[in-house]
């Protein structure tokens, strides 16, 4: 069912009373926005007549662009030759003036059916591909508080916007994920969705369960109450990840601060492990434990990069103490900083917000690490039950 944009609170009844209950309305250009990013299936825009001509040109054209299947139908309070042609150039469909019940009808129709055709055929289309072969990343942390959804944001949103890659943050704190809030995501859809696919998940299943950020960067949101992560497997975490490398350059993954049988499962089809830790004993403590299990479930050392977090806090250990119980340098530094919470707490993670603060330019380095990363590190964990189950989960 169509999304209206129309600020006036009137003339978006008008748009809307033709559609009963099933229009989406909403007042300014950015909400269609979000609605589109929400759901996918939304195929018909309509831009009501006191929306700026200007504005609502410029949002026709930049859809063309990045969601070619959605149709947008534009309404004036007077349709002439200059809007007309205006218009057309943008890639609007329809241009209908405002309080002719039936042109809008019959435009969103038309409207409607063209969009459905595009969308068709785009997934006929995308099916057979082989698809991309993505890099999956794990962030882990033993221990709580260390940084992992705060980096996997970060870098979710630096790999999307500032190196246009397709980039998917798979929110695997299954109880507590933190994710969604950190973005100012709605988690309308979550990985509870992909529960009915299990065994026969496919690319337009796995599409159906994503939640877009305005940058771009695609989420898979962890459930809204923690009771339904009961109904996660680790098999259903390995199948996602594997569909989910088809379709995207980068898979991030936060976890829980437990190895659990889901972080395990992505650990094993993860190119690269991040591991935060910030300069306290109790933090290098777990990641001690975390270095000694990973070993000892056979992964690959050189799939490792170490990511001091708050670095210079004071009263911290000095680098060179953590390096020690390490036993390598950490691959990336990253400063403390206050402005880190108080992105958190405004939803706007920092690297989109200052993109040159310090804290930036460092996850900017982690960015780096994660696409250049040694190619050895793929295949990291081919590990039998056997090793499993001796070395028992966290
Ligand atoms: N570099 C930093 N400087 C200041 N505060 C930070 C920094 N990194 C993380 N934090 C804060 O530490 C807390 C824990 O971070 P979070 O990413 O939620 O950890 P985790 O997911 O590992 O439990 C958050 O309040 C976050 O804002
Ligand atoms: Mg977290």
């Amino acid at each position: 069912m169509p999304v209206i944009c129309e600020p006036d609170d009137s003339a978006a009844r008008r748009l809307a009373a033709g559609f009963r209950e099933h229009a989406h309305v909403v007042r300014t250009l950015r909400a269609v926005d979000e609605r589109l990013a929400a759901d996918p299936e939304e195929l018909v825009v309509i831009i009501g007549p006191s929306v700026e001509l200007t504005g609502a040109i410029t949002f026709a054209a930049a859809r063309r662009a990045d969601h070619p299947h959605v149709g947008v139908v534009l309404v004036r309070e007077r349709v002439d030759v200059a809007v007309m042609g205006e218009a057309m150039r943008a890639g609007v469909r329809e241009v209908v003036p405002d309080r002719d019940f039936q042109a809008l009808m019959d435009a969103c129709r038309r409207c409607w059916e063209v969009s459905r055709g595009i969308q068709r055929a785009g997934r006929a289309e995308a099916a057979p591909s082989p698809g991309r072969d993505g890099r999956i990343v794990v962030l882990f942390a033993a221990k709580g508080g260390c940084g992992k959804t705060v980096l996997a944001t970060n870098l979710g949103v630096a790999l999307a916007e500032r190196e246009g890659l397709q980039v998917c943050l798979v929110d695997l704190d299954l109880a507590f994920g933190d994710v969604a809030i950190t973005l100012r995501l709605s988690p309308q859809r979550t990985i509870v969705h992909a529960v009915p696919m299990a065994g026969r998940m496919d690319e337009t299943g796995v599409q159906s369960l994503l939640v877009r950020h305005e940058t771009g960067l695609a989420t898979v949101l962890a459930p809204v109450s923690p009771g339904e992560s009961e109904q996660i497997s680790g098999p259903l975490v390995t199948e996602l990840l594997g569909m989910l490398k088809r379709s995207f350059d980068v898979v991030i993954v936060d976890t829980p601060s437990q190895l659990s049988e889901h972080v395990l499962a992505a650990m094993d089809v993860a190119d690269r492990h991040l591991l935060p830790v910030v300069p306290e004993v109790t933090a290098l403590k777990g990641l001690r434990v975390t270095l000694d299990m990973l070993d000892l479930l056979g992964y690959p050392a050189g799939a490792r990069s170490f990511l001091l977090n708050r670095a210079d806090i004071k009263a911290g250990l000095s680098v060179a103490d953590v390096e020690k119980v390490v036993g390598a340098p950490a691959t990336v530094l990253l400063p403390h900083s206050q402005d880190v919470p108080a992105s958190v707490n405004r939803g706007v993670p920092l690297v989109r917000q200052d993109p040159g603060h310090a804290f930036s330019q460092a996850v900017g380095r982690v960015a780096l690490a994660v696409t250049e990363g040694n190619e050895a590190v793929r295949g990291a964990a081919r590990r039998g039950f056997f090793r499993r189950s001796k070395a028992g989960r966290g």
